[in-house]
């Protein structure tokens, strides 16, 4: 089975599962995560499809500031409007501000979205708040301030340490400001921090991509991310390059450089916890561990998604049609926004054994027999019995695990099976 999709579980989780509605027996629980989107990024790199405004070095500071404005208002706004929901309420547990580059927001921005997150919802006095700094866009002070509002987590994607192929990427910054946002995070007491690194890259070769992972060692992040590149629709890496050809390393590769990062970073006491996600004991994401169990979440700002009383909804992904949106759903108090695909029984179970597979965790069958059916937890035990020699794990008959990492890299063809020999 092919290469390894190794983006981040939530933005290939997103993709998959948007805009299904559930009609199933998920057990409905208030959430208590929320994902906040700023979309706003200095230039596109060449890989991202993300939902983002370029607002780059040519935009006046006053233009900027009024793009700002304006989208801090219509989330301020749309988050408010949850107090009208009816909705049981629990206080939030996580916080992610993802983007987009949430680091070019004000603290006082990011401040005023966490303040009304806090009286809408409520917020664990514990509560995991991460913000994606990209190297580039902040200097001491304002991780200082960060730091002071209540930014307990930073994500920074550094990608590569190889200055060519960041520049290949588009990246706008360079090798030396990834150092240096590590050491103003770390000053600035953000001593809980990720990193994120992407393997797969145009003309990326074994040696440069150990070398990166070398460096990312060496400035001991609590977490990390490693993802293969994805070619996605429309972006300039999709005009330039077709998947499975040169300069595009190769699906051998690709799967090596997969198993150097999970080998090399367990060796360095981190635990590969997720098909794409490494930690320290102890730092694992929260917030990711809600996507990957299935739980409800909230999902505020442009293009973002949200999974709430089972069913599964998007935001606009165009600028216009979020604002227009919020201010239509303010005037109405009417929250509700359309749900683009049955969510069925059958894609829900899908799902659930997709997820569980990905995570170290496992798939629990008397989680699935509970939620589900029975008889689908013995159908697929008894498939993944049967793939036991390929890298699966069977607990007492009550978890099945994949292996790591060559149970992760076959995930695709294991699941593959799984589905197969579903009843539907
Ligand atoms: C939501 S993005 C944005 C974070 C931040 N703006 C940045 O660029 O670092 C989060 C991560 O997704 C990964 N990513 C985005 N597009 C990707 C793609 N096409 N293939 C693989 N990974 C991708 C990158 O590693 C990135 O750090
Ligand atoms: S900085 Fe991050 S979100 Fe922005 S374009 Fe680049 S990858 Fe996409």
């Amino acid at each position: 089975m092919g290469r390894l999709d190794m983006k981040t579980a939530f933005a290939a989780y997103v993709k998959e599962s948007v805009g299904r509605s559930s009609a199933s027996k998920v057990i409905s629980q208030p959430p208590h995560a929320a994902y906040v989107h700023i979309p706003f990024c200095r230039q596109r790199c060449h890989y991202c499809d993300f939902p983002i405004v370029v607002t780059g070095d040519h935009l006046e500071v006053e233009k900027r500031a009024n793009l700002h404005e304006n989208y801090f208002n219509a989330l301020i706004r749309e988050i408010g409007l949850e107090s009208t929901s009816g909705r049981p309420r629990r206080a939030l547990t996580s916080v992610y501000f993802g983007g987009g580059t949430p680091s070019l927001a004000s603290a006082r921005d990011i401040s005023n979205v966490l303040r009304t997150l806090d009286s809408v919802v409520g917020l664990e006095s514990n509560c995991e708040v991460t913000l994606e700094m990209d190297p580039g866009t902040f200097d001491l002070a304002k991780a200082r301030e960060f730091q002071s509002i209540g930014i307990n987590r930073a994500s920074v994607g550094a990608q590569t340490f190889n200055p060519e192929l960041l520049k290949l990427c588009g990246r706008a910054h360079s090798v030396d400001e990834i150092y240096q946002a590590v050491e103003n995070i770390r000053s600035a007491g953000i001593q809980n921090f990720s990193m994120d690194l992407i393997g797969g890259l145009p003309t990326q070769s074994l040696e440069t991509f150990q070398g990166s992972l070398e460096e990312l060692i060496r400035l001991e992040p609590s977490h990390l991310s490693v993802y293969d590149l994805i070619i996605e629709n429309g972006t300039k890496f999709a005009r330039l390059y077709s998947a499975g050809s040169s300069p595009l390393p190769s699906e051998e590769d690709t799967s090596e450089m997969y198993r150097m990062a999970s080998l090399r970073l367990q060796e360095a006491s981190y635990v590969h916890y997720e098909t794409s996600s490494f930690a320290l004991e102890g730092f694992q994401s929260a917030h990711n561990q809600t996507y990957w169990r299935n739980e409800p979440y909230f999902g505020f700002g442009l293009g973002a998604a949200s999974f709430l009383d089972g069913n599964r909804f998007k935001r606009d992904g165009r600028m216009g049609g979020y604002m227009d949106w919020v201010s239509t759903a303010s005037k109405y108090e009417d929250l509700e926004m359309p749900v683009e695909e049955v969510y069925t029984f059958q894609t829900e179970v899908e799902e659930f054994i997709m997820l569980g597979l990905r995570t170290a965790e496992g798939l629990d069958f008397e989680e699935l027999s509970r939620r589900f059916d029975e008889d689908i937890a013995k159908n697929v035990f008894k498939s993944l019995k049967g793939q036991e020699r390929h890298h699966v794990h069977l607990e007492d008959g009550l978890l099945a695990r994949l292996t790591s990492p060559e149970g992760f890299l076959v995930q695709n063809a294991i699941i593959v099976d799984v589905l197969k020999n579903l009843p539907f």
